[in-house]
């Protein structure tokens, strides 16, 4: 049977108490589903189900109305809004949704609005495309969910408001914090939406090297990956033997932070951090043994990798590279969403937003470069490298991923490099003058097919 979803808008009715629980549909729809009158079905609204009597109804074909006490067992907020429905022959379920949830890290406070901090603005644009086309977006922290519903913010009449809600039917992971997840608390509330089979992504932060060795199982992929080891003494030793240019940075790192640069000079090594401001603030060391020194008392004792610099192209002597956001479309295959370059700030060379990077049209940012149809050529290959390397990393990585965000840097000689890939990218750098990012609508489509488990078809409308 091809599920098809339908829109409608739930209209709470009134009932009294003695009356049985009936929900009331158009008979075009109850016919269309081959649904007879009067008889008992399940219904489902976010996790929960429960039994009712459908009757047909003179409503219009775009309600579905349910009495404003059953409506308050599902924890939904009572007011109409619209919603799309799917109905199963074979268990007789009515599955109205979407329902879908963002994790994030937050503290619920009765007094003040919330703060979601780097994805405030997407949560506001991801309830707009939800509600817009149907469904309900709720937005939570790790404390909030019970057996029964889930406490968390949902945005009404412009701003963002507590209730206990639906527990979602989908769970997109925004936790800013890479410890957060390593604690019991994440831990046991993943378990907790597994046994309630809740579909959760993007499963967690990815290390660095947990990227690397990811990657670096296929074999095709090996010329685009620089050489990457764990930091050590001897692993310091052999790179700098090896490259003109060495990267030191942490395996949780992000957004630029700590990252080192050595680089062989004629008769010293020169050692530089991503500090920002940024500054000429290289150290020069005469031998490998100092430069192990003065990294010992940088480094403390986080985990470290040790990669193969590579000499990026630039931008008006500013090196640069290339963000490419990747998502799992509704075939649940990857695909670019956008791709933007990004141009160092004066003195750096790390080419992050966070640490003074200039964002740039990618056909701009290749012109000093490439002609026209040689650039058009390399984003293409871009795409390719990215759709590839999000392919092998979801597959290959624990739990749901439907978004990545991969950094491609292309060297002097045209030559393209994997850096990293990011499982909690960052919407930055899309075009803000849209009022709902194609990112957001990206999440949206993957969500909904795992709502409602429906890859491959398409929506009706
Ligand atoms: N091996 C390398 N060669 C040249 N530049 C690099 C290399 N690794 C990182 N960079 C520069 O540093 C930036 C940040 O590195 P990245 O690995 O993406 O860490 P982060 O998680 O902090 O973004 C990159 O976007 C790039 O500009
Ligand atoms: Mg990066």
């Amino acid at each position: 049977m091809v599920a098809s979803l339908i829109s409608v808008s739930i209209v709470p009715i009134e009932l009294s108490e003695k009356e049985d629980v009936s929900i009331y549909l158009s008979s075009r729809i109850l016919k269309k589903w081959n649904i007879k009158t009067n008889t008992v079905i399940h219904l489902k609204i976010g996790q929960k189900t429960r039994e009712a009597l459908i009757k047909s109804a003179e409503v219009p074909s775009t309600e579905l109305q349910i009495p404003d006490r059953f409506l308050m067992e599902f924890a939904m907020p009572t007011y109409s809004g619209k919603y799309l429905i799917k109905y199963s022959s074979q268990s007789r379920t009515i599955t109205v949704g979407r329902f879908i949830g963002l994790l994030t890290d937050l503290q619920i406070d009765e007094e003040n609005e919330p703060d979601f901090r780097s994805v405030h603005a997407f949560c506001e644009e991801l309830h707009h495309g939800i509600s817009g086309r149907g469904g309900f977006f709720s937005v939570f922290s790790l404390q909030d969910l019970s057996n029964e519903f889930i406490k968390g913010y949902y945005f009404k009449d412009g701003k963002w408001v507590l209730g206990e809600l639906p527990i979602p039917s989908v769970i997109y992971n925004r936790i800013h914090s890479r410890k957060l997840e390593y604690q019991d608390l994440f831990l046991q509330f993943y378990e907790q939406v597994v046994s309630m089979d809740i579909p959760f992504f993007n499963h967690r932060f990815l290390s660095k090297w947990e990227v690397y060795s990811l990657l670096i199982k296929e074999e095709y992929m090996h010329p685009y990956i620089p050489k990457t080891k764990i930091f050590s003494k001897e692993s310091l030793r052999e790179f700098i033997n090896k490259y003109d240019t060495v990267f030191v940075k942490p395996i949780h790192g992000s957004q630029g932070r700590s990252i080192i640069k050595i680089k062989k000079e004629e008769d010293y090594f020169s050692i530089q951090s991503s500090v920002m401001p940024a500054s000429d603030n290289s150290v020069k060391k005469d031998t490998i043994e100092a430069v192990l020194q003065h990294l010992k008392k940088i480094l403390h004792n986080r985990i470290y990798i040790i990669q193969q610099g590579i000499p990026l192209a630039d931008y008006q002597s500013r090196p640069m590279d290339f963000r490419v956001l990747c998502h799992k479309n509704v075939q649940n295959l990857w695909e670019v969403t956008s791709l933007i370059a990004r141009i160092s700030g004066e003195k750096q060379f790390v080419s992050n937003i966070a640490q003074g990077g200039e964002i740039m049209k990618p056909l701009s940012a290749l012109s000093a470069f490439f002609n026209k149809e040689n650039s058009l050529d390399v984003i293409s290959l871009m795409k390719e490298l990215s759709v590839e390397a999000s392919s092998i990393l979801s597959s290959h990585s624990a739990g749901i991923t439907g978004e990545l965000g991969v950094d491609i840097g292309i060297d002097i000689n045209g030559k393209l490099w994997l850096i990293e890939v990011n499982s909690k990218p960052s919407k930055n750098f899309e075009d803000h003058g849209l009022k709902i990012r194609p990112s957001a609508k990206a999440i949206i489509n993957f969500g909904t097919s795992l709502a409602f488990n429906t890859f491959l078809e398409k929506e009706e409308q």
